[in-house]
């Protein structure tokens, strides 16, 4: 008999059933009472849990800034929490590393309690807050040392400065390191006593994209690693580059979450194929319609977009431009993405300031 945790769809309350691994049974939830099918998976879910928050909200005033979030992080992934300015990152993950304190719910950091039982979990995570900034006339190395310094478990600081790529730069006095090098360091930090769960609150804001690049590469190397990264970010790419798992917050709530692909499955639109100054544009576009292709759009410049279903529709296209001896100047297919999702989920662009 194993324990199974299990978030309700349709309320989000956490509950814990007992069964035997592949058993299926019918569960209701206490909280609202909806009955559904659950199969207890062979895995145990304390070993695979490293975040768990339940119901967790922050009132400011008459501003509810996080309302009745919950969500699991796994052990091993990085999870996106992907939002607008203003949505509720920072206080939400701040709430996770008790910096902040909730007005109501729970937070469970590798099985404990944040409320009570934090110190059992403090040396085990990693912070790189929003906005960092560190001593500006300490080098790298002496930085790193004096944070590695306020935690009994210590991480080998030249193994850190090697592995962030940061030996040539470590006798460097922080305040004149780049930006990309200062969010660096910062990472650098977060790692000295070798934690399990890594807090990242925006790592790559205001950087240029190659030094956000640089930091992505860090980052990615973190999962290689086991470690478990909690990143926040209002940069779509970063969320689809980085992330196993998203979950996207707008004005304190989770819209939605899931795999990149959950996401864009559920929420997006299919693929669109463009096909860019095509010659005799009125005609190919009566050719494909005769031929079942009804999503077609253009612009009356012999611009075309047709939307695809499915995978061979690409092929199907391509042949009958090609037997009709159709001319074009370019083609191209491009999927749905994560802003294409946020805007339908919110009506706005998730670049635009939202809050
Ligand atoms: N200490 C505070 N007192 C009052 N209001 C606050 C406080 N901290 C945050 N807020 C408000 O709560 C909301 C959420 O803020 P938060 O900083 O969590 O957002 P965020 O998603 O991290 O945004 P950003 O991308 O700008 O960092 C905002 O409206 C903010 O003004
Ligand atoms: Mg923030």
């Amino acid at each position: 008999m194993i324990e199974q945790r299990f978030k309700c769809p349709n309320c989000e309350e956490i509950a814990t059933f007992y069964g035997n691994p592949g058993e299926t049974k019918v569960v209701t939830c206490a909280a609202c009472h909806m009955k559904g099918r659950l199969t207890i998976s062979g895995e145990k879910q304390d070993d695979a849990v490293a975040i768990e928050v339940s119901h967790l909200k922050k009132v400011y005033g008459d501003l509810i800034a996080v309302n009745d979030i919950s969500f699991a992080v796994k052990k091993g992934e990085i999870f996106a929490f992907l939002g607008p300015n203003g949505a509720g990152k920072t206080t939400t993950v701040e709430m996770i590393e008790s910096i902040r304190t909730p007005t109501a719910g729970s937070i469970k950091l590798l099985g404990k309690d944040v409320k009570t039982q934090f110190n059992d979990v403090k040396e085990k995570i990693g912070i790189l807050p929003q906005e960092f900034h560190s001593f500006e006339r300490l080098t790298v190395r002496e930085t790193l040392v004096y944070f590695l310094n306020l935690f009994k478990k210590k991480a080998d600081v030249d193994e850190i400065i090697t592995s962030l790529d940061l030996t040539s730069h470590k006798n460097m006095l922080y305040k004149n390191l780049s930006g990309g090098l200062k969010q660096r360091v910062g990472v650098a930090i977060s790692l000295v006593n070798d934690p399990e769960i890594i807090f990242l609150d925006e790592p790559t804001t205001g950087l240029d994209p190659k030094a956000r690049r640089e930091v992505w590469g860090v980052i990615a190397e973190l999962r290689k690693k086991g470690k478990t990264v909690f990143l926040t970010t209002h940069y779509m790419e970063e969320a689809e580059f980085l992330a196993d798992h998203i979950a996207v917050i707008f004005k304190g709530k989770i819209i939605a979450e899931g795999t990149l692909e959950d996401l864009i499955r559920t929420y997006g639109q299919s693929s669109v194929m463009h096909i860019k100054k095509c010659v005799n544009a009125p005609e190919v576009i009566e050719m494909l319609k005769q031929e079942g292709y009804d999503e077609i759009s253009s612009e009356g410049n012999g611009d075309i977009a047709i939307k695809i279903d499915y995978k061979e529709r690409v092929l199907d296209i391509l042949s009958h431009l090609r037997h009709d001896c159709i001319e074009y100047e370019s083609l191209d297919i491009r999927r749905s993405n994560l802003e294409e999702v946020f805007l339908r989920l919110t009506g706005s662009k998730l670049t635009e300031d939202t809050a």
